[in-house]
């Protein structure tokens, strides 16, 4: 693994060097454009959280800076671009494997570049892996390496020697003013940080992103301001914690301070925020969601386990008394709040009845939604040199969580009929033309029928619920 250095923002210095690779490689791909009448298309694959999402906007900014167009599948793409994600050992298989799927296009084009970037990318063992047994990879680059794409591209172009750059040796680095290119033209992520402290014991985050470092809060603020301007109506505000936001800036801020001054911003938009630990989740927190109509009513606070012991043997630094208060204060704020979460399942030596205080947390927390996962050893983690259950104990137990936490969802969302939710719509429905699909404020999908001609994508309309199955409500506009 990287050493890991001190935070340091990106000069513009170094900003402007990586322009002027930019230009050159532009310059580049519009003689080819000229000459043939083709265009150098890119492709980028994204794995893992929305941080990887927020990356590979960039990314693209970045490649269209170059010259090269967007095209829809690998197969006509001169530039193929992997971002992965290592949180779990599924996560890498799919992205080595997606990686071998393009072998054969590195043969029937000698010309084409395939990077690898990303987190999976940041551990020195996946490096070595790939330059051995990946030969038809180009480039590969780590996290805090991503806004020296111009340059990595420039220099492989260039010597056509194959390059592995683990980090940028300050893998604390933060760059501003990267061209982005947004999968979206209504919700927006919005990077509010980067990497992690905390060091839960299952999790490779904290080493393949290095340590927490906050924006300005001035470069957050101007980022929203900008996207308002352009029509953007929803926000997600990204970090591994968001809730240590400022702890590291001369700046007295902290993380609901910075909601706070998204929130008194002008114009019609949502504000949501992921992800929040609950050893920092505060009052002060909930009591800025509640007062503002803009921050949107949805939280996700992964629980991860509902067993004290197992939950420092994580490291997670909270108890199942301490989160369940949390709640017990948010919902008494805000009642009609949506509460998410994540939550580990066969943790090393986690027992029968631990298992059953997690499905017991599970009952008394009424998730609207949770996201579970199966234990996964990550190398160079502590949770990976602990003694590991059984594969069938862990399926069982991810079974058995799903089909309680699917009976309470069906509950919930049946409780909901009858009410009335403003909804942003995102576009016509999967599969049914004649119907649309929006989403509550808590993240609720709903389906209602509305006239074709009617154009209400990125429109906020009230939906009153006529009925609920466990994934997604139905409703008609009132
Ligand atoms: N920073 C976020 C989580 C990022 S990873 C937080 O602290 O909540 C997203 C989720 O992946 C985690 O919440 C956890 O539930 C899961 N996860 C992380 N490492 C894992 C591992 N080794 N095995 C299985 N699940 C894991
Ligand atoms: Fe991983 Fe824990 Fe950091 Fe979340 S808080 S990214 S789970 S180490
Ligand atoms: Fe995966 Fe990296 Fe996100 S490990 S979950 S893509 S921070």
């Amino acid at each position: 693994m990287s050493e890991i250095k001190k935070t340091r923002t990106i000069t513009e210095e170094e900003l402007t060097e990586q322009r002027g690779y930019a230009d050159q490689i532009a310059a580049w791909n519009h003689a080819y454009a000229k000459e043939t009448g083709l265009h150098r298309g890119y492709y980028i694959q994204t794995f893992g959280c929305q941080q990887n999402e927020a990356d590979s906007e960039r990314l693209a900014g970045m490649a269209e800076e170059m010259g090269y167009v967007p095209v829809d599948t690998p197969d006509g793409a001169d530039l193929i671009l992997i971002n992965t994600c290592a949180v779990r050992e599924h996560a890498e298989e799919r992205a080595l494997s997606i990686t071998g799927q393009f072998k054969h296009l590195k043969e029937k084009n000698p010309e084409l570049v395939i990077g690898i970037c990303g987190c999976m990318v940041s551990q020195e063992k996946r490096k070595e892996r790939i330059k051995k047994s990946y030969p038809y990879v180009s480039v590969l680059f780590g996290t805090s390496m991503l806004y020296r794409l111009p340059e990595i591209l420039y220099t492989y172009l260039h010597e056509k020697k194959r390059l592995f750059y683990l980090d940028a040796g300050d893998s604390g680095n933060i760059a501003e003013g990267l061209p982005v290119r947004r999968g979206d033209s209504k919700q927006a992520w919005v990077s509010i940080m980067y990497g992690c402290n905390n060091f839960c014991t299952y999790c490779i985050v904290p080493y393949v992103r290095g340590r927490e470092r906050s924006r300005s809060p001035e470069a957050i603020l101007e980022e929203i301001r900008t996207l308002i301007t352009e029509g953007y109506r929803e926000f997600t505000l990204l970090g591994q914690n968001v809730n240590s936001y400022g702890r590291d800036l001369e700046e007295n801020i902290d993380f609901p301070d910075l909601l706070e001054r998204i929130c008194r911003l002008d114009g019609e938009f949502r504000v949501h925020f992921m992800t929040s630990h609950p050893k920092d989740a505060t009052q002060k927190l909930i009591d800025v969601m509640a007062r503002n109509e803009k921050a949107a009513k949805h939280f996700h606070l992964p629980l991860q386990s509902g067993s004290d012991r197992v939950l420092a043997a994580m490291n997670r630094r909270y108890t199942i008394a301490h989160y369940l208060d949390i709640l017990a204060y948010m919902r008494e704020k805000m009642p009609d709040i949506t509460v998410t979460t994540d939550i580990i399942v066969g943790f090393p030596g986690e027992t029968e009845e631990e298992f059953l205080e997690t499905l017991n947390a599970v009952e008394r927390a009424r998730y609207d939604q949770i996201f579970s996962f199966i234990f996964s050893p990550r190398t160079g983690t502590p949770a990976a040199e602990m003694e590991q259950l059984p594969e069938d104990i862990k399926q069982n137990r991810m079974a058995r969580l799903l089909e309680t936490q699917n009976r309470i969802m069906l509950e919930k969302n049946r409780a909901c009929i009858g009410k009335v939710y403003s909804i942003l719509v995102e576009g016509a429905s999967r599969g049914d033309k004649s119907m649309y699909a929006g989403r509550t404020e808590g993240g609720k999908l709903v389906h209602f029928p509305a006239d074709e001609a009617l154009s209400l994508r990125g429109q906020v309309v009230n939906v009153k619920i006529t009925d609920a199955e466990t994934y997604h409500l139905w409703g008609t506009i009132c």
